[in-house]
C-alpha cells in the first residue's frame, strides 16, 4: 500500500456526549465490529467512573485506565480506525477539548429521552467553531423518549447544527420496531433483546411494498411512510461536501446497548468521514500528503510508576511518516530528538512500531522535553496552532507545606502543568501562585501526585475568582493603564507569560467590560 492509500484509509475521530448517553457502550460495539475485542464489557470495565471520589487509589487506577483507553485502534473494511478517547467526566473536560484538536471528525451521542444536555452543548460548540465534521447518533431507542422530529429540532436549536436524518426510527420504546436506513435505503427490523450480540436484523428494501404492512403492521407502515415524506420535505438531502465542511450533520438513530443501528452508523462513517485533514500551523497550512513529517503533542501522561519519572507524550501525525530512530526537530527547543521505541495503540494494548502515517497517534517516551502543543517536524520550523487553554472554574492559592522541599514542589507543579492537569497563574502583585482547574477533583490529584511522585507537600487556600480572562495584547493607552492600575490585585501571568484578568464575579466581569471597552478579554488563551 502506498503513502497516499495509507492516508486515505485512516479515520481518526472522537465520540463526544454528556455522561451516560452511551459513549462507552457505542465505543465497545464499534470495537466488536472491528474484531478488536471479543466480548462486551472490555471497555466498559475500564470506564472512568463518573463518581470519581477522593479515594486516591481510585484516582491512580483511573489515570492508568486513561492511558489504556487513550487511543483505540482497529481495522474495519480495510479502513484503519483510530478512536481517541474523550473523558466524559466534567472535571476532565479540558482533556477532552485538547483531544478534539487531534480528531478529524466526531460522532455525537445523544440520549433519546434526555435530548441535548449541557456537556454535549459545550463539546459541540468547540467542534462547530473548528468546522469539524460531525455525525449525530441518537441512542437508546429501545426506551421511551422524545419524538424524532422534536429531537431533530432540538439538536438544530440548541447545538446550532443543520441536520439531515440518514435513518428514521419506526416506533420507540416498547413499540420500537426498527429503523429505516435512508442512506442505504433499506429497513432493519429490531428483533429485540439481541443485547450483547452482533445485530440480528431483517433487511427489507422496498418501503412502498405491501409486505411492509405484514411485518410492522398497518399503522406503523403508514406512519413510517408519512414520517419519511415529512422528513424529506423538511430536511435537505445529505450533502457530503457540506458534511465535510461542518455545514451539515447527518443523524442516525439506534440503540448501542442492543447493537441496533450501530453497523449502519459505522458503514456510513467509514464511507463519508474524512481521512486526515490539512492542519493550520502558524506559518502555513500543512497537507497530510506532504512527504515531510510533522505532528503535535495533544496529551501527556505521566508514568504510573513513580520510580520512573518518564512520561508518554501523545503525538498526532499531521503529515509525512513518523519513523523509529529517525531524528526529528523539536521546534520549541530547536533540538533534534530520536525515538527508539515509539508506541502505536491498538484496541487495548500498545506496541512499538517502525512507521506511522498521518492520522495515527504515536506515544513517545519523554523525560521532560514535551509540553502540550509542542510541534515535531522533519526539519521545518512549524508551530501548530489551536490548542487553547479554557478558563478554569476553580481557583486556589497553592502553598508550600514543607519548606525543605521547595525545589521539588516547583518542579512538580511545572511538570504537572505541562501535562495539562491544571493551569498555573502567577499574581502580578506579589508573585503568589494560583492553580486553576476545571473540576475540584484535580486539586486532590495534584496534591497526591506532588507527594508521591515529587516528594513535595502542598496546601491550598481559596482564591475568590470566577473566571480567567486572557487580556489581548494592546498598546499602552490611558484606558489600558487605568485598567491595569485598578485591577492590579486581579492580574496574573499564565505559564506562557500572557496577561490574565481573574474576575471575581460575573458582575464584576461585566462591569469591567463596560468600563474598559477597548480592553479585549477572552475566555480561552488563544483564538479557537
Ligand atoms: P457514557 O459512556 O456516555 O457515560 O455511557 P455508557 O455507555 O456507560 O451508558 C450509560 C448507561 O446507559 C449504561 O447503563 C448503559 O448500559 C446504558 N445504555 C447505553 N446504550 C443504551 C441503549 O441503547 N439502550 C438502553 N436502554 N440503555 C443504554 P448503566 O446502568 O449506567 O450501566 P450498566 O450497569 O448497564 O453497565
Amino acid at each position: 500500500m502506498d503513502f497516499e492509500q495509507e492516508i486515505a484509509r485512516r479515520r481518526t475521530f472522537g465520540i463526544i456526549s454528556h455522561p451516560d448517553a452511551g459513549k462507552t457502550t457505542l465505543t465497545e460495539k464499534l470495537l466488536l465490529f472491528g474484531g478488536a475485542i471479543q466480548e462486551a464489557g472490555a471497555v466498559k470495565n475500564n470506564k472512568i467512573k463518573k463518581s470519581a471520589t477522593s479515594d486516591f487509589m481510585e484516582i491512580e487506577r483511573q489515570r492508568g485506565i486513561s492511558v489504556a483507553t487513550s487511543v483505540l485502534a482497529f481495522l474495519y473494511n480495510d479502513k484503519k480506525i483510530n478512536i481517541l478517547d474523550t473523558p466524559g467526566h466534567k472535571d476532565f473536560a479540558e482533556d477532552t477539548f485538547r483531544t478534539l484538536t487531534a480528531v478529524d471528525s466526531v460522532i455525537v451521542v445523544i440520549d433519546v429521552a434526555k435530548g441535548v444536555e449541557e456537556q454535549t452543548e459545550k463539546l459541540v460548540e468547540v467542534c462547530r467553531m473548528r468546522s469539524i465534521p460531525m455525525i449525530v447518533f441518537i441512542n437508546k431507542l429501545d426506551r421511551e423518549g422524545k419524538d424524532a422530529f422534536d429531537l431533530l429540532d432540538e439538536v438544530e436549536q440548541k447545538l446550532g447544527l443543520s441536520v439531515t436524518p440518514l435513518s428514521f426510527p419506526i416506533g420507540m420504546g416498547y413499540d420500537f420496531k426498527g429503523i429505516y436506513n435512508i442512506y442505504e435505503k433499506n429497513i432493519n427490523l429490531f428483533s429485540g433483546n439481541s443485547k450483547q450480540n452482533i445485530e440480528e436484523t431483517i433487511a427489507f428494501d422496498d418501503i412502498e411494498s405491501t409486505e411492509l404492512e405484514g411485518i410492522i403492521g398497518e399503522n406503523s407502515a403508514q406512519e413510517l411512510r408519512d414520517n419519511l415524506e415529512l422528513a424529506t420535505g423538511v430536511y435537505p438531502e445529505f450533502d457530503k461536501e457540506a458534511y465535510l465542511e461542518g455545514a451539515q450533520q447527518p443523524v442516525f438513530f439506534g440503540s448501542a446497548l442492543n447493537n441496533f443501528g450501530v453497523r449502519e452508523l459505522l458503514d456510513c462513517f467509514v464511507d463519508i468521514a474524512p481521512s486526515p485533514r490539512p492542519k493550520k500551523a502558524e506559518e502555513r497550512l500543512v497537507a497530510s500528503n506532504e512527504k515531510d513529517f510533522s505532528g503535535f503533542v495533544f496529551k501527556i501522561h505521566a508514568n504510573m510508576d513513580p520510580k520512573h519519572r518518564d512520561r508518554l507524550a501523545f503525538i498526532k501525525i499531521v503529515s509525512g511518516t513518523f519513523e523509529r530512530n529517525k531524528p526529528y526537530l523539536h521546534v520549541r527547543l530547536d533540538k533534534k530528538l530520536k525515538f527508539s521505541s515509539p508506541n502505536a495503540f491498538f484496541a487495548e494494548k500498545k506496541e512499538i512500531v517502525d512507521i506511522s502515517y498521518p492520522g495515527d497517534i504515536v506515544g513517545l517516551h519523554d523525560t521532560g522535553n514535551f509540553k502540550i502543543g509542542d510541534t515535531l517536524t522533519s526539519g521545518e520550523k512549524l508551530s501548530y496552532t489551536g490548542i487553547p487553554s479554557f478558563s478554569p472554574e476553580h481557583f486556589r492559592y497553592i502553598n508550600n507545606a514543607d519548606p525543605m522541599k521547595a525545589k521539588q514542589l516547583y518542579k512538580g507543579i511545572d511538570q504537572l502543568m505541562d501535562e495539562g492537569v491544571a493551569q498555573l497563574f502567577t499574581l502580578e502583585l506579589n508573585g503568589r501562585k494560583i492553580i486553576g482547574t476545571v473540576g475540584a477533583l484535580q486539586y486532590e490529584v495534584i496534591q497526591y501526585r506532588l507527594e508521591h511522585e515529587y516528594g513535595a507537600k502542598c496546601s491550598y487556600e481559596n482564591f475568590p475568582a470566577h473566571k480567567a480572562c486572557w487580556v489581548e495584547p494592546m498598546e499602552e493607552n490611558e484606558e489600558f493603564k487605568e485598567f491595569k492600575r485598578v485591577k492590579q490585585k486581579f492580574l496574573a501571568k499564565d505559564k506562557r507569560g500572557q496577561l490574565v484578568f481573574l474576575a471575581d464575579s460575573a458582575f464584576s466581569l461585566q462591569m469591567t467590560q463596560q468600563k474598559y471597552p477597548t480592553v479585549r478579554l477572552r475566555f480561552t488563551s488563544e483564538p479557537t
